[in-house]
């Protein structure tokens, strides 16, 4: 049984059973606090009834409704040196507005936001793009990106977002340049942390959601390296009453989706554990969920990884060469330990998020008083790392890019 990755999108349509994504069977029942401007409020919404029309959906949210034209003022007509980052559905731009009227205010004064506009080609995204609204307009918590507004007319679709500074933690593990300096140990740890908490979050909402779509690209970062979850488009609601899941066409991207959801389209949250287990490895490792460009059995990191990590003696291998002495013994096997419980392939097995985020606490660097010591500096530091690390940084390997797409089994 083999897999198709398409590299693009095509997503239209992939709403499942005749709704739009994430766009539930369920009433919206938002609490009436206006969180907008708080970053450390959490609020729950959602549990549904019946599906909500896109004009309810775009109502309900209390997100603002730019025109084309002020989007377009915004990012000084959407040049192309104010691009943050292409994905799947667009570009992603830069732009200002007035932090307080959210009126467009002139380039390089007040507030920086980030403009996803959609690719105008017949409407592709449409369903992705109100279930964004659907789901940010309605959940609010640290650990998600806050969406600020849309924009609706004509053909044009658009997403207008907070600014994340620091971009995605893709880019920050995969990409090579003075500017991306290899993240450290304790960075990548927090980043780790604050993603947990966000889907955490997700998972124990009144409704529970299924994120489904969660990889490095869509964990945005603040100045401080705070992580905020982003990309609702393929979120679901999770299974309501005593089902166990939820049906769904199998949509993501390969490399993170769990194995079960693969083969059934059987979606439940501990398919987001199983995705956040691919990441943490990628975080550990340094290396991508998929990469043709390594050698023969080295294209898939969980199947490559798996025997490493449950072996004590073998696990350094997995670890990336540029973390060498930032980490302490025990850490790094408790951290390697998470992942694997996370890629359990019985999904009963894998811990909740909740019992994730525990252990990521633990993890953290408050008081880490046993720093790698000169037995762990020298395993990490054998020849299998030093060639990898020079090739790493020539900078020349090109690095296919994982989007969500469709994923046939
Ligand atoms: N709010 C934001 N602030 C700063 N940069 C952003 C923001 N949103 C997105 N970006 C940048 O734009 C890039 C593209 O984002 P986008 O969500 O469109 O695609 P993606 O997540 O990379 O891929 P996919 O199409 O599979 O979702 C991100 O990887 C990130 O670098
Ligand atoms: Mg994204």
């Amino acid at each position: 049984m083999g897999i198709c990755w398409s590299n693009r999108i095509g997503v239209s349509g992939c709403c499942m059973n005749g709704g739009f994504p994430g766009v539930t069977s369920k009433n919206v029942s938002r609490d009436g606090n206006d969180l907008s401007g708080s970053s450390s409020k959490v609020s729950f919404t959602s549990i549904p009834a019946t599906p909500k029309s896109e004009g309810e959906i775009l109502e309900s949210s209390n997100l603002k409704n730019f025109s084309f034209s002020e989007l377009r003022t915004a990012t000084r007509n959407f040049r192309p040196d104010s691009v943050l980052g292409e994905g799947g559905f667009g570009s992603v731009f830069k732009g200002w507005i007035d932090e307080n009227s959210l009126a467009v205010s002139k380039p390089g004064t007040g507030m920086v936001i980030a403009v996803k506009r959609l690719n105008q080609e017949g409407f592709q995204g449409h369903k992705e793009w109100l279930a964004e609204i659907n789901y940010l307009g309605q959940l609010h918590h640290p650990n998600l990106v806050k969406l600020i507004g849309y924009c609706l007319e004509d053909e044009h679709r658009l997403l207008v977002y907070e600014f994340m500074p620091k971009g995605s933690m893709e880019n920050h593990l995969f990409r090579r340049g003075s500017y991306f300096q290899p993240l450290s140990w304790s960075l990548r740890m927090k980043v780790a942390l604050g993603a947990a908490k966000g889907l955490a979050f997700l998972h124990n909402a009144e409704s529970k959601v299924i994120y489904r779509d969660f990889k490095t690209s869509n964990i945005l970062l603040d100045s401080n390296y705070n992580a905020k979850l982003s990309d609702f488009g393929l979120a679901r609601d999770g299974p309501t009453g005593d089902k166990s899941h939820v049906s769904t066409r199998v949509m993501g991207t390969f490399g993170y989706a769990a194995p079960e959801y693969l083969s059934t389209g059987h979606l439940t949250t501990k398919s987001d554990v199983y995705s956040f287990g691919v990441v943490l490895l990628e975080m550990l490792s340094g290396r991508r969920a998929v990469d043709k460009n390594r050698p023969t059995g080295q294209h898939n990191l969980v199947e490559w990884a798996r025997p490493y990590l449950t072996n004590k003696r073998k696990f350094f291998r997995v670890m990336d060469a540029r973390l060498e002495g930032q980490y302490s013994m025990t850490r790094a096997q408790k951290a390697a330990n998470l992942a694997v419980q996370c890629l359990a392939t019985e999904p009963k097995v894998r811990p909740s998020m909740d019992e994730v985020v525990t252990v990521l606490e633990q993890l953290q660097d408050s008081k880490d008083t046993t720093k790698s010591s000169q037995k762990e500096h020298h395993v990490n530091a054998g020849p299998r790392s030093s060639k990898r690390s020079t090739e790493e940084a020539s900078g020349t390997t090109a690095y296919p890019r994982p989007s969500a797409s469709p994923l046939y089994t």
